[in-house]
């Protein structure tokens, strides 16, 4: 993986209100991804709930689909609503289901969606989730706040150019974290066939 070569990128979205603009800003950055040329899939945790952590059904389908997805990407990008803020519960069960040696050194942009600029605060607790599974963010976050009901008229027209620096950074990202990367891929191998 090159820094200039294209990328598989996860983006994950987290809310899952009826017509979310979080799914929106997640329609967003997935453009923006396919506009460089990149591939992304967009995995809406609504639509693909998941188990909470250690219950019963901590085996589904879904789950090991999430975890493949996550394997192979190059680089992530959560984007989640703000509640009461921080980010949304759905989200963070999603990332606690993930194994640390899949996320470390892989590249994440962050995107918070609120009423307000407590968003910001949704987006720094992320990043500080992201830092704990020893993944590495994107300097450029992307807050997207409104104040009705309609995507166009409140979102902001910087908010294309922040998600636009935010995709060109994680591919940079991509190609300086592939050591990283490989080299968590090695210790994790290495520690299974300990284990056998
Ligand atoms: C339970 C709850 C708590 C919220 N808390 C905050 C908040 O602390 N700060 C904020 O800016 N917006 C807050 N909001 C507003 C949502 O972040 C905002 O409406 C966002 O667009 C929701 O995402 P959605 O459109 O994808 O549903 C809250 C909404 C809900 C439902």
């Amino acid at each position: 993986m090159t820094a200039a070569g294209p990328c598989r990128v996860l983006v994950l979205t987290g809310a899952a209100a009826p017509f979310s603009r979080t799914r929106t800003a997640a329609e967003l950055v997935c453009r923006e991804i396919a506009g460089t040329g990149s591939t992304s899939v967009l995995r809406d945790l609504a639509e693909h709930p998941l188990p909470l952590l250690h219950t019963e059904a901590d085996g589904s389908a879904d789950l090991a689909d999430l975890r493949a997805q996550a394997e192979c990407a190059d680089g992530m990008v959560w984007v989640t609503p703000c509640y009461h803020g921080s980010y949304s519960a759905i989200l963070k069960n999603c990332l606690d289901h993930l194994r640390p040696q899949t996320l470390h050194g892989k590249p994440v942009g962050v995107v918070a969606v609120g009423a307000s600029l407590t968003a910001v605060q949704a987006s720094e607790h992320l990043r500080t989730v992201a830092r704990a599974l020893g993944c590495v963010t994107a300097p450029t976050q992307v807050v997207v706040v409104h104040s009705g009901s309609s995507w166009e008229k409140d979102t902001d027209p910087r908010t294309d150019d922040r998600i636009t620096r935010m995709i060109a950074e994680l591919h940079a990202l991509a190609g300086a974290t592939a050591l990283l990367r490989r080299g968590a891929a090695m210790t994790d191998a290495l520690s299974s066939a300990d284990r056998a």
